[in-house]
């Protein structure tokens, strides 16, 4: 149960499930407010908004927060993503074809090719492309003025951003973790949207359940709508939430499989760590990059992992969790182990 999307039809359904105004968009609400300042004053201007960056742990609502902001700013938005822009003459013909105001949205903008990025900075900074022509001799740079837009950079890893880049965005908003009470008004909409039959705590003990994430939360609603319907006529009620969800691994505090298979790696094979990243990566056959972007970012903030210069250690509650004692994961450093790197 990641919260990276998994396939195009869920995409679909999130779409479906999408808030399309900052007024439906949940909580967040220093961020949207602030957002809202920034939008109405570049609308009474007649401005574009400026270049912002989310940032933030995956399926928070940065995509969902880009398209809001174009509704709100009444223009049209544009999206791609870090990785598919392989070419600067790519960026280039998605530059000339927005209109004043539009919203150009890349995901993953942490993995924009350098060459790429090139071509950014100047548009980003003065509205205008530089491009080569000619080579030798006749070699020159055309300027081309671009209509004034907003690029809207989202980034699981703001840490990955070249400096050029990040300071050239005017705002930048960070998205946190959604408390349960937030995650509760997202099921509940999407609920009512999918015309589900569901008991007060039942919609409640999903909320619980989905690590502060909307896009766990409606992935989550789906798994139990259709096991009620199969199951329990239709009728979603607390236990129906309880047996759908241990039937797909997701225990009551929201971990699934992946989450405790890190768990027990580390408590197994390294004795509740220190241990670095890219270790634990290796003994469990995942990517380092979806450990640290998916698994990681909840088990810090809810106190079951600490990140220190040796590596990744576990705490006391993540023991108890497990139900290991408490002194395998004290930090015992071995002999040498001090000079290992996180
Ligand atoms: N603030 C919110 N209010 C209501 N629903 C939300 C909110 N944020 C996200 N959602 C829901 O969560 C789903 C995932 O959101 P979205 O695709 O925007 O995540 P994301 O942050 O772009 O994730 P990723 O980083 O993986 O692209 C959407 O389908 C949307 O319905
Ligand atoms: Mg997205």
């Amino acid at each position: 149960m990641s919260a990276t999307a998994k396939s195009p039809e869920e995409e679909q359904l999130s779409f479906a499930l999408r808030p399309a105004r900052l007024d439906e968009y949940v909580g967040q609400s220093t961020m949207v407010q602030r957002l809202r300042i920034s939008i109405d004053a570049a609308r009474s201007r007649g401005e574009a908004l400026e270049h912002l960056l989310l940032h933030g742990p995956p399926g928070l609502g940065k995509t969902t927060l880009a398209h809001v902001i174009a509704a709100e700013m009444g223009s049209a938005v544009h999206v791609t993503s870090g990785p598919a822009l392989t070419k600067g003459t790519e960026l280039v013909g998605l530059l000339q074809r927005l209109k004043p105001r539009d919203v150009l949205f890349i995901d993953e903008i942490h993995r924009l090719p350098i060459a790429v990025e090139e071509f950014i900075y100047p548009a980003m900074e003065d509205g205008r492309i530089d491009i080569a022509i000619d080579q030798g001799l006749n070699a020159r740079t055309v300027s081309i003025a671009l209509k004034p837009f907003t690029l809207i950079g989202a980034t699981t890893r703001a840490g990955l951003l070249s400096a050029p880049l990040r300071s050239r965005f005017g705002l930048t908003h960070h998205l946190e973790y959604y408390p349960p009470e937030d995650l509760l008004r997202i099921v509940t909409r999407s609920a009512s949207l999918l015309s589900m039959r569901a008991e007060a705590g039942a919609l409640d003990a999903i909320a619980h359940r989905s690590r502060g994430t909307p896009r766990i939360a409606n992935r989550l609603l789906r798994r139990v709508r259709d096991y009620a319907q199969v199951r329990a006529a239709g009728l979603t009620a607390a236990r129906t939430v309880d047996e759908a969800l241990s039937l797909e691994g997701v225990d009551a505090l929201g971990l699934d499989e992946l989450d405790r298979k890190y768990l027990r790696t580390i408590v197994q094979t390294y004795k509740g760590g220190p241990v670095g990243l890219e270790a634990v990566a290796a003994t469990m056959g995942e990517d380092a990059g979806t450990l640290e972007d998916v698994v990681e970012p909840y088990l810090l903030q809810i106190g079951f992992l600490a990140r220190t210069r040796r590596g990744r250690q576990l705490t006391a509650d993540a023991a108890t969790y497990l139900g290991v004692s408490i002194a395998g994961t004290a930090p015992s450093p071995a002999p040498g182990a001090l000079f290992e790197e996180a």
